[in-house]
């Protein structure tokens, strides 16, 4: 086995709602290796955007917010908290507000270019597991261990379904499952980063696995080539 107590990273990826965040989560807090997820750094900048009325256009003022945005990540009683700009905006990150802009704005390259930066530098010397669209096959090509997970466009749209039924959120299957297939599309079909696994991950469709069973897989994969301590 390779890679006996020495940093590594483990890049999770693949499709919005395959399971990729808790699993990630999931992975960090067992064997006791720092989580970082940059989906929330692109919702950190969407909303840098939306507190200072800056428009997907303004590629300038865009730039001059991306010179001066501090991003913090914490862990904070087993809560990931995040700070923009010392401010605690972990729920704020997850509005409508971001939701509707935040594809959008991780097309924007100097957006792309500052954050993938930022994520190799808060990874340096660490044992690291992060999660993405385009961790294995941009930001970290020889991470140690790349996964890309898979589920069906209608699973992945069930699962949403369920998720917003147990919080009271009532938005209909079908408008879910069509903005699942909108936002599969934009990620693929980008200039900037189009999601799409590296050639050597390795790649689990989660469709029919429960995250315990997914987290059993992956995990099995992770030890075949890294050591995880206990
Ligand atoms: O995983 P998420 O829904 O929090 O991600 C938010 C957005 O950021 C989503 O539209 C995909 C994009 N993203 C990206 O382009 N590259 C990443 N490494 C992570 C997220």
């Amino acid at each position: 086995m390779e890679n006996l107590c020495k940093n590594y990273v483990i890049a999770i990826d693949g499709e919005a709602g395959t399971g990729k965040s808790t699993l990630a989560k999931n992975i960090a807090k067992k064997y006791g290796i720092v989580y970082m997820d940059t989906g929330a750094m692109y919702r950190c900048v969407t909303l840098d955007m939306i507190n200072n009325s800056v428009e997907l256009t303004q590629i300038d003022k865009i730039t001059e917010l991306l010179d001066k945005i501090d991003i913090e990540m914490t862990n904070e009683d087993g809560e990931d908290k995040f700070y923009l700009n010392g401010e605690d905006v972990t729920r704020k990150i997850r509005e409508k507000q971001v939701n509707d802009l935040v594809s959008q704005v991780s097309h924007i390259p100097v957006v792309r270019e500052r954050m993938v930066d930022l994520q190799r530098k808060l990874a340096k010397g660490k044992k690291i597991v992060m999660e993405g669209r385009d961790i294995g096959t941009n930001v970290f090509p020889n991470a140690e261990v790349k996964i890309y997970l898979t589920a069906s466009a209608e699973e992945r749209a069930n699962r949403r379904f369920l998720q917003n039924k147990e919080k009271g959120i009532d938005i209909p299957y079908e408008d879910i499952y069509n903005n699942v297939v909108f936002r599969d599309n934009n990620d693929k079909s980008s200039n900037v980063a189009p999601l799409k696994k590296a050639e050597d991950a390795f790649e689990l469709d989660t469709t029919n696995y429960t995250l315990e069973e997914v987290e059993d897989i992956v995990i099995r994969k992770v030890k075949e080539k890294i050591q995880l301590d206990v």
